[in-house]
């Protein structure tokens, strides 16, 4: 792997849009760091993206746990020597069940820890290797439900977190702008599936991501898009 490409962070790499980001990074000519929090999948999914391994390189990240953040960050030095970008993809699920006057506080809990507490870690962690890169871009995958403007009740504890996120990226957008890293939300969409049929594809959804990856220096930071368009906070 030649130490000489950019290098793109992706956590919940193994599987759906964040398997598909590490994809799109390679095509564009990144060293990709595929996280997993089951190194077996995460080994699973960058063999499939890249059987000669010279693009993408699976590593074992739990985003809730500050001690694998930080063996991530130290892994990341060691390996590549640089961090370039990253990409805060790993998630919990919707809970679209549930609703705000009597959600699980528990379940709130976990949903802070691994949507904004784990990309705070994870940025927190590889600060330092992003502020040496030529072209730093910090993409915080967020979700239409993050939308406070929009949000009408439902999924309490998954729309709360990334909201939370959101807040994040303006924060950090505001704190690092002088250091050239442009900090932004994206909202990838939904992707289709057996529960979502008219949803869109895996690739437009992490070309959304993308897009924010992207950017030229001097770009657009501190935004929530989706496609690349204002999305409404
Ligand atoms: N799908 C949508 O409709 C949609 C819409 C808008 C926004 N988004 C956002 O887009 C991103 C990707 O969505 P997706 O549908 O592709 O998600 P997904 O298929 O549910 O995958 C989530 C990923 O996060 C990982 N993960 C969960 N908890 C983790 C933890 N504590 N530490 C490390 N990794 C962890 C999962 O690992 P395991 O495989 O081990 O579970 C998996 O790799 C998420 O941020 C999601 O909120 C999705």
């Amino acid at each position: 792997m030649s130490v000489d490409l950019p290098v793109a962070v992706v956590t919940g790499g193994n599987r759906g849009i964040g398997r598909e980001v590490c994809r799109q990074l390679a095509l564009l000519g990144f060293s990709v760091a595929l996280g997993a929090r089951d190194l077996r999948k995460g080994e699973l999914a960058a063999k499939e993206l890249d059987p000669d391994g010279a693009r993408i390189v699976p590593f074992h990240l739990e985003v809730d746990s500050t001690l694998s953040v930080d063996a991530l960050a130290g892994w990341v030095k060691e390996r590549f020597g640089r961090a370039d970008v990253l990409v805060n993809n790993a998630s919990t699920p919707y809970d679209r069940w549930a609703t705000a006057g009597g959600a699980d506080l528990g379940m709130v809990a976990e949903a802070i820890d691994v949507n904004l507490f784990g990309p705070w870690r994870v940025i927190q962690a590889l600060l330092p290797l992003l502020r040496s890169s030529p072209a730093p871009r910090i993409v915080n995958v967020s979700s239409e439900d993050a939308s406070v403007a929009a949000m009408t009740g439902g999924s309490p504890a998954f729309s709360v977190s990334k909201a939370g996120l959101n807040a994040l990226t303006r924060l950090l957008a505001g704190e690092l702008g002088r250091d050239g890293i442009l900090v932004n939300s994206v909202c990838p969409g939904q992707p289709h599936d057996e529960m979502h049929p008219t949803g869109r594809t895996m690739a437009q959804a992490a070309a959304s991501v993308i897009w924010a990856v992207t950017l030229p220096n001097g770009g657009p930071t501190g935004t929530f898009t989706r496609d690349g368009r204002p999305f409404p906070w």
